[in-house]
C-alpha cells in the first residue's frame, strides 16, 4: 500500500509538480455551482488522500460561486457520504443547513466561503481506497446543487 502511494506520488510529481504541488484528486460529481479552495483540516496540498479519524470531527471549508443559478430556498441540506467498494454511508455534517453560513436564498453570482465540520461516528471501521462525497441539495426536492469528491482513508487516532 505504502509502496503504491509512493509510486503514485512519484508519477504524479513527474506530471504535475512543475505546475502545482496539489495532488489531491478532487472531482466534480455533478454541480450547478462552481467550487474552489477546498481545505480539509490536516490534509496537506501534496497528499493523495485525506485522513479522517474515527470518533473525531474534521473541519472543511470551500468557496462556492452560484454563477447563473439562484436558489429560492432558506433550507439546503449538506449530505456527506463515504463511498468505497460496498454500500455508501453518510456522515453528519455541521451545519447541516449551509444557510447557517451562507446568505440564503442564494442569489446569482453569489460567492462565499462555507465552513463546517463532519463527525466520523465510532460505528465505522478503518477503511482505505474510499472517497468523501460532499453534496449540497435543496431540502424540499433534493435537487443536487453541488457535489465534489476526493480520496480519503478512515483510521483510528492512536
Ligand atoms: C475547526 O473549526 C472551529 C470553528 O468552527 C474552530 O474553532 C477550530 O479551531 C477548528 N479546528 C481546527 C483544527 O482548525
Ligand atoms: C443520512 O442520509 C439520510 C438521507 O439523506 C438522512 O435522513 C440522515 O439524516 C443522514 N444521516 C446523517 C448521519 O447525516
Amino acid at each position: 500500500m505504502l509502496y503504491k502511494v509512493l509510486i503514485f506520488n512519484f508519477l504524479g510529481c513527474l506530471i504535475f509538480c512543475s505546475q502545482s504541488a496539489y495532488s489531491l484528486d478532487i472531482k466534480d460529481c455533478g454541480s450547478y455551482f462552481s467550487f474552489d479552495d477546498i481545505e480539509v483540516e490536516g490534509c496537506e496540498a501534496d497528499y493523495v488522500a485525506c485522513t479522517l479519524y474515527i470518533g473525531h470531527t474534521l473541519n472543511i471549508s470551500f468557496t462556492i460561486n452560484t454563477g447563473t443559478f439562484n436558489i429560492d430556498a432558506d433550507l439546503i441540506n449538506d449530505v456527506v457520504f463515504i463511498v468505497s467498494g460496498g454500500p455508501k454511508f453518510n456522515l453528519t455534517a455541521s451545519p447541516g443547513n449551509p444557510c447557517e453560513v451562507l446568505t440564503c436564498p442564494l442569489d446569482i453570482n453569489y460567492k462565499a466561503t462555507y465552513e463546517g465540520y463532519i463527525y466520523v461516528d465510532t460505528k465505522y471501521q478503518p477503511l482505505g481506497n474510499a472517497y468523501l462525497q460532499w453534496i449540497m441539495e435543496t431540502a424540499d426536492e433534493e435537487e443536487q446543487l453541488l457535489c465534489f469528491q476526493f480520496p480519503i482513508t478512515l483510521q483510528y487516532l492512536d
